[in-house]
């Protein structure tokens, strides 16, 4: 595995590797791997002659107050992980590299950057969209891998996609959870035991509605309200939303016409987390 830290460098080896017609699989991640992570690079890996990784904390996407300083690094932990993985390239660029003085250009994707995340993290999601498009610009990937945990961050990815005729693939990937049901989270390191307990209450809440949907129930208004009230009663937890969704617009709906998704998102003590699921009516 080669580590590359210069986006100059890491264009000339995705353009050498292009002129070889050899396809490229890419990875965006903020580092500070779980298994999450890997199952997205092990998708990757089987997908395309070469594998790329980038990791790099995007100081666009963090808003004042929130934890970009505190964010969990562990640089040479995640490089023995891609390695075992298989990882061709781990790309590691830097903030000065990548925002070097005079920077000005940014990505907005309107409307489906709007509403959930997007309302409590104002400027978020055009932080993702910018740091993404300059990763591809710089990888030139022909196929690149997203978790479904962010679904917000993948429909914006995949609108800015189609919106700006980007050559590229974006596929997203299942949710890995821990034994006990928990999203698998690099923010989840910021939990104390009873905090990490607590925090179950989201995928609680989540797997009683797909239960409520599998036997039936395509309400809204039955659906979402009992989902905010046991988000809700869990301890140390502070519900940000809860919405059900149209897979691709993300607008909210009414009536589950076969599936939508419903996503959430809750501080428990002073760590936001998101989750959401797959409902489906037979
Ligand atoms: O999902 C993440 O880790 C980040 O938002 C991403 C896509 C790497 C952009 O910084």
């Amino acid at each position: 595995m080669e580590i590359v830290d210069h986006p100059r460098e890491m264009q000339e080896v995705a353009l050498a590797w292009r002129q070889q017609h050899q396809t490229i699989s890419f990875v965006p991640t903020m580092g500070y791997f779980h298994e999450g992570h890997l199952s997205l690079m092990r998708y990757g890996r089987k997908q395309g002659d070469r594998l790329v990784v980038s990791l790099f904390v995007n100081p666009t996407q963090f808003g004042p107050g929130e934890d970009l300083d505190r964010y969990p690094r562990d640089p040479e932990r995640d490089a023995a992980l891609a390695r075992e993985v298989g990882v061709d390239v781990l790309y590691t660029p830097t903030a000065a590299q990548m925002y070097p003085e005079g920077y000005q250009t940014y990505v907005t994707v309107e409307e489906v950057s709007r509403g959930l995340c997007g309302a409590t993290r104002p400027g978020h999601f055009r932080g993702v969209a910018t740091v993404v498009l300059k990763l591809f610009n710089q990888v030139l990937p022909h196929l690149a891998v997203f978790g479904e945990k962010d679904y917000q961050q993948l429909a914006v990815i995949k609108r800015m996609v189609s919106d700006l005729d980007m050559p590229v693939e974006v596929v997203g990937r299942p949710i890995v959870r821990e034994a006990d049901g928990l999203a698998m989270s690099s923010r989840n390191t910021y939990l104390n035991p009873k905090e990490r307990r607590a925090a179950l209450g989201l995928f609680k809440a989540l797997t009683w509605a797909k239960d409520a949907a599998a036997s039936g129930e395509n309400q809204a208004d039955k659906i979402v309200p009992e989902v905010i009230q046991t988000i809700k009663s869990a301890p140390h937890t502070r519900l940000d939303y809860a919405v059900l969704v149209d897979p691709d617009t993300l607008q909210s709906v009414d009536t589950v016409q076969g599936s939508a998704r419903l996503a959430v998102a809750a501080w428990v003590g002073d760590t936001r987390l998101i989750d959401n699921m797959l409902l489906e009516v037979p």
